[in-house]
């Protein structure tokens, strides 16, 4: 177990380098066992890549990292149930269930883990099997999926759900036929899957639209990918910037994929420059409050909500903050009122009255995003900060505290 202190206050200033997409790299590495030998390249050092990796080896592919490149030698794969304790360890566990599948026909995992922002059901990614011809089983928390054979067909998904697009791409990439997913998820993630899987001989069209087209092949060879920059990652240090920066540079993005956030900034009168890679960014005092609706993409995205409320305790007036995609996306809030924040939330969203002063308190991260909101709020608050539970941070953020303290922050991790 770690916690993290902060002593806050401190200007940052200087450049922080953006990583690998945690939930591109998080499908991915279960998307290399669909062909031979894979390179990934832009890895992020993240706990949930690890635990991928280990069930990748769990499944006896050969793994090689070095730096942030990743070899996956899958062409040795042995079928084998995926037991709970490795399942359990991170959401992503469950594009597995796509992949072995599309290969194997044949998958027994249980259920995956993942943070405790709402219920995350995966009804779609079952019905989505179901239409391609899989049949399911469900013995308490373990699923077992086969099928004799994958036959393409037309699924409209009832909402764009992330996860239940990827995982019907990996299955339906060995599909007999054409299979169409209707009203799929558009985000920069699923194209960068999509890029692996045309380069590993898959024939997906339409990927960043929400009508995605898979001809099934019979076979697929490896490929070399890059993983695409963390927006969310990049989006969590914009926000910082503007909070505590000066000429504070966030290089190694793709400013596109963050368009919503960097709109939402210049709205409130944030001091930001936009150039082809990086986001420049400086505090300012006058920040206007402005109100937030998480959306699907290109919407602002919910993984940004959290960290971005932080943003708005210290805008001039009253902000609103509502979240649309998961239930329980404010279990930062409680840390946040303790540091100073007034944020009133009623259900899915939160009235954020700025600007407060925030001061450094002992608290706790609940999950991923709401984690990476105390670290936000910490470097912006007077005082010491102690965040316990930081081992959610660490499942998505790669390198924070070197990152952080390479800009001035004050920031270290300490076991207990
Ligand atoms: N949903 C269903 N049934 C399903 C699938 C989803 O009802 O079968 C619902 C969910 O309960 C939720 C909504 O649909 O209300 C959106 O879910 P989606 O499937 O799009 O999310 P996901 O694939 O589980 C990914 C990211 C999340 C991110 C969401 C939305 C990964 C591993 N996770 O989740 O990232 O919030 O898309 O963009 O890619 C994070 O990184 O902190 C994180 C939570």
């Amino acid at each position: 177990m770690k916690r993290m202190l902060i002593s806050g206050g401190n200007k940052l200033t200087g450049t922080i380098s953006i990583g690998g997409a945690k939930n591109s790299a998080v499908a991915l590495l279960p998307a290399a066992i669909l062909g031979g030998v894979s390179t990934i390249k832009n890895v992020p050092h993240i706990s949930d890549v690890n635990a991928l990796i280990d069930i990748l080896e769990l499944l006896n592919c050969q793994t090689k990292l070095e730096g942030h490149e990743l070899t996956i030698d899958a062409r040795h794969l042995k079928n084998t149930l995926i037991p709970h304790k490795y399942s359990n360890r991170l959401r992503a566990s469950y594009y597995f269930m796509g992949a072995l599948l599309g290969r194997e026909k044949y998958v027994e995992i249980y259920i995956p883990g993942g943070c405790n922002i709402g219920a995350r059901p995966i009804d779609m990614h079952i019905d989505g099997f179901k239409a391609l011809g899989a049949n399911i089983k469900i013995d308490g928390d373990k699923y077992i999926l086969e099928a004799q054979k994958l036959v393409g067909t037309d699924i409209y998904l009832r909402f764009q759900s992330v996860g239940a697009t990827i995982n019907i791409m990996l299955a339906a990439v060995y599909a007999e036929g054409t299979t169409i997913i209707h009203n799929a998820a558009e985000e920069a993630e699923i194209v960068n899957i999509a890029d692996f899987l045309n380069a590993m001989g898959a024939k997906i069209t339409g990927v960043g639209t929400n009508t995605i087209t898979i001809k099934g092949v019979k076979t697929l060879t490896g490929a070399e990918i890059s993983v695409l920059p963390d927006r969310i990652e990049a989006g969590t240090y914009i926000i910082l910037g503007a909070l505590i920066g000066e000429n504070l540079c966030i290089k190694n993005i793709i400013p596109k994929h963050i368009e919503a956030l960097t709109s939402k900034l210049s709205e409130m009168g944030a001091a930001l420059t936009i150039k082809p890679h990086e986001v420049i960014i400086s505090a300012t005092k006058n920040l206007k409050p402005c109100n937030i609706k998480t959306l699907v993409y290109p919407g602002f995205a919910t993984d940004i909500g959290q960290p971005m409320s932080v943003l708005l305790t210290q805008a001039n007036g009253t902000s609103l903050f509502e979240e649309t995609i998961w239930e329980n996306r404010m279990g930062h809030v409680p840390s946040l009122n303790k540091m100073g924040a007034n944020i009133k939330v009623n259900g899915m969203s939160a009235i954020i009255e700025g600007p407060t002063k925030l001061h450094g308190s002992e608290v706790i991260a609940t999950d991923l995003r709401g984690g990476a909101a105390l670290v936000l709020a910490g470097l912006t608050a007077d005082g010491t900060t102690i965040i316990t539970d930081v081992e959610h941070i660490l499942r998505g953020y790669e390198d924070i505290v070197n990152k952080l303290t390479q800009v001035g922050a004050k920031i270290e991790l300490e076991e207990i």
